[in-house]
């Protein structure tokens, strides 16, 4: 091979991550080199536990517990997988100071330290790659940077935690409670020790905060996002769900409409012929909606140790490569004095449907009171069920569950103040809504 390069690579952590690139740079060495002209040698991986074996993915040799020798003049690329934002900030700083490309698979880092980071880089001439940050091996920060430049993005909408996807399908799968099912995640490595930020949507919005910067142009505040988890979510309304041909996930949007961002993870329930409908497990989605493209979706594995590896790696690439300098180098993306914030506007979104529950003590009592309170805030209803032995799994009373025609979501929390002084309510109403592919909004 006439161009023969040899990139040497330092990591910083060596978990399920670390294993996974150490296993594909060291048995897949002779492949990639083949495929790219590239000899990639990992050289070193730094962990807390020198105790732990990583063998056979990682030999002991290359362990240190050591982070400043991710600095010295024997790395190239430095590859940050320990995740948190207090240690990994430092290690990618110190990096950065020290001359070298950064590759890094944290969403959370760069959500909250981006622009800090993307400022360092840029005045030390290196650059900061990221593409596993996001659904891990799905390339949709490829797409969006490279696949889909020509094209002004109208919107992104993802299924984004592996671990909240597959909740939501075990629990309609297997009819098991949420509390169930995420001890089934964890068991099977797709959450955390602590699934907090999984379940409540922060690690949902993080990714949204990263992906949305890139797709508008236009810097996103990761706090500027309205964010509602999964957690009060119950079989009773993901079987309600599948008996009115809807089906729930937790979503992240990001709309541009007439020049304003919208910016939203939540739950919402998706019609069965949705696109991102039969996305189920572990597996996350990624639409983007380009002006010239239209709607491409990417989909399959978007966690676990292999597909995050699969990110990196083509990340290590492209650094490797020299096209990753030239592009964060290139782009005013990164160059936090040229970039405005994005106007975000929390909750006020466009009209559409909504499920609705109540779960009541005499059914034939409530039922008219419910819906009078719905027509006359003047908001139609689609369809009206009630039941009381399946699906609901709740022994607390009957379940009314209604499906509303596009309604402005503000008159919502006024319908369900009126409901909840007229009829004796024996649980908290429950309230979804039910989104459109984008392209049918517009
Ligand atoms: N897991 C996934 O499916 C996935 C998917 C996409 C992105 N990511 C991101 O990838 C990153 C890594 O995730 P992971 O699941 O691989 O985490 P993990 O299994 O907890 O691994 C973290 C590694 O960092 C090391 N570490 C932690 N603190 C350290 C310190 N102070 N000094 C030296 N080493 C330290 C740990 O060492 P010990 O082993 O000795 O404890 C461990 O090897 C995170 O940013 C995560 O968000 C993960």
């Amino acid at each position: 091979m006439s161009d023969l390069r040899t990139i040497y690579v330092g990591m910083a952590g060596c978990g399920t991550v670390g294993c996974a690139v150490g296993d594909l740079l060291i048995r897949d060495h002779d492949a990639l080199l083949a495929r790219t002209g590239l000899d990639i040698r990992l050289v070193r991986a730094v962990v807390r536990d020198l105790g732990r074996s990583r063998a056979p993915h990682v030999p002991d040799e290359l362990l240190t517990d050591d982070l400043s020798r991710l600095t010295g003049d024997d790395v190239d690329i430095v590859v940050e997988v320990i995740g948190g934002t207090s240690v990994a900030k430092g290690v990618v700083l110190a990096a950065i100071a020290a001359g070298k490309d950064v590759v890094t698979a944290n969403k959370a880092l760069l959500a909250l330290h981006g622009p800090e980071i993307y400022a360092a880089a840029r005045a030390a001439g290196v650059c900061v790659a990221f593409e596993a940050s996001c659904a891990a091996g799905l390339p949709v920060i490829g797409a969006i940077q490279r696949g889909m430049v020509a094209n002004r993005i109208n919107a992104i909408e993802g299924i984004l935690n592996g671990t909240c996807n597959y909740i939501l399908s075990e629990m309609l799968e297997a009819g098991k409670c949420f509390a169930d099912a995420l001890a089934d995640a964890q068991r099977l490595g797709y959450a955390e020790a602590d699934p907090t930020l999984d379940i409540d949507g922060t690690d949902t919005a993080h990714k949204l905060a990263i992906l949305a910067t890139l797709a508008f142009g236009t810097y996103v505040e990761f706090a500027g996002i309205a964010v509602e988890g999964i957690e009060r979510i119950s079989l009773t309304d993901l079987l309600a769900g599948r008996e009115l041909g809807l089906t729930c996930k937790l979503l992240a949007v990001g709309w541009m409409i007439d020049g304003v961002l919208l910016l939203r993870v939540r739950p919402v329930f998706l019609a069965d012929t949705h696109p991102m409908a039969g996305v189920n497990g572990a597996d996350n989605a990624v639409s983007l909606y380009g002006h010239a493209a239209g709607h491409v979706m990417l989909t399959g594995p978007g966690a676990g140790g292999a597909s995050t590896a699969s990110g990196i790696v083509s990340d290590v690439v492209e650094v490797a490569l020299g096209n990753a300098r030239r592009t964060f180098g290139q782009l005013p993306l990164f160059e936090p004095k040229m970039v405005k914030s994005a106007t975000v506007v929390p909750p006020a979104a466009p009209d559409c449907g909504f499920y609705a529950r109540f779960t009541v003590h005499d059914r034939p009592t409530a039922l008219p009171k419910i819906t009078a309170a719905f027509g006359e805030a003047g908001i139609k209803l689609v369809k009206v069920r009630s039941f009381d032995g399946d699906p609901p799994t709740a022994t607390d009373g009957e379940h009314i569950v209604l499906l509303t025609n596009p309604a402005s979501e503000s008159k919502m929390p006024a319908v369900l103040k009126r409901i909840d002084g007229c009829v004796e309510l024996t649980d908290a109403p429950i309230c979804i809504p039910v989104l459109e592919p984008f392209e049918r909004r517009s």
